[in-house]
């Protein structure tokens, strides 16, 4: 049987390594993205994989996206979620501008993504859901009080709600990646990033493809029995 698969933030970074990763282990993917018209089309032309625009921090356009996705892919059986953004500021500097952006996006777009799937995992017994943490969020980071709080609350979103889909064949896990070289990093000073290479203890910054690997294993059948959980994939920067 062929299943469906979603990945927020599907089009770009690791989430596009997400999507490739999928689609190459036989999903029918499907990658949403929030407004990188450029890098969709682009990564579309060259995966085959269909784009779909909306912003995850809007719940109603999670509800309208969605049905277009299975309207055109057919029930999803997996939600990656992967979209997320920073707003760094040291706290002093942080506005409730910054805090309220990072924590709509990479908690409530949590929400909002998976609450239109759940009843319908729910009713097909089986289900999918994989969410794209952050080491930051395990330890904590400067000048991210915002994402590390959104990136931990992932992990509690993700505890609690392996609980209540345990028996609907509903498994629900966390990823927490160490520093991966996309855009998000790559965008970090040169400077900043060879002290964080530093503190790594494989001695260099993770790929995109090393994420998608664990989701691809988390989705599938034989990772039934593994819900709850964190996969810590970060080169040894930091054992929880
Ligand atoms: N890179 C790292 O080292 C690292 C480490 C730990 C955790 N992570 C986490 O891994 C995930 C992916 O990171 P990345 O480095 O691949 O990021 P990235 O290269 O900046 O790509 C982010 C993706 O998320 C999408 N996105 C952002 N806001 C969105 C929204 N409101 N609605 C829908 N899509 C949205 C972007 O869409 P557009 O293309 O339209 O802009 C883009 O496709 C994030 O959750 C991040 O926090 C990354």
């Amino acid at each position: 049987m062929t299943r469906t698969a979603i990945v927020t933030g599907g089009s770009r970074g690791i989430g596009a390594a997400i999507s490739v990763g999928l689609k190459k282990a036989g999903y029918n993917v499907a990658a949403n993205y929030a407004g990188n018209d450029e890098a969709a089309q682009k990564f579309k032309a060259e995966t085959g994989i269909p784009v779909f625009k909306w912003s995850v921090a809007d719940y109603d356009a999670c509800v309208e996206g969605l049905k277009q996705v299975e309207a055109d892919l057919g029930p999803i059986d997996v939600l990656v979620n992967n979209a997320g953004i920073t707003r760094d500021a040291p706290f002093h500097k942080m506005t409730p501008q910054q805090w309220k952006e990072v924590i709509d996006t990479n908690l409530s777009g949590v929400f909002n993504m998976t609450h239109p799937l759940w009843n319908g995992m729910r009713e097909r017994k089986f289900g999918r859901v994989i969410t794209i943490s952050s080491i930051n969020g395990q330890k904590g980071q400067f000048a991210q009080a915002n994402y590390s709080a959104s990136k931990a609350g992932d992990l509690g979103f993700t505890k609690a709600l392996a609980q209540e889909g345990a028996r609907a064949n509903i498994t629900v896990n966390a990823i927490c990646p160490g520093y991966i070289a996309t855009d998000m990093v790559m965008a970090v000073p040169e400077k900043v990033r060879e002290s964080i290479v530093a503190q790594i203890p494989v001695g260099r910054l993770g790929e995109a493809d090393e994420i998608a690997r664990c989701v691809v294993f988390l989705a599938s059948e034989e990772a039934g029995f593994i819900t709850g959980s964190t996969i810590s994939a970060n080169g040894g920067q930091f054992f929880v």
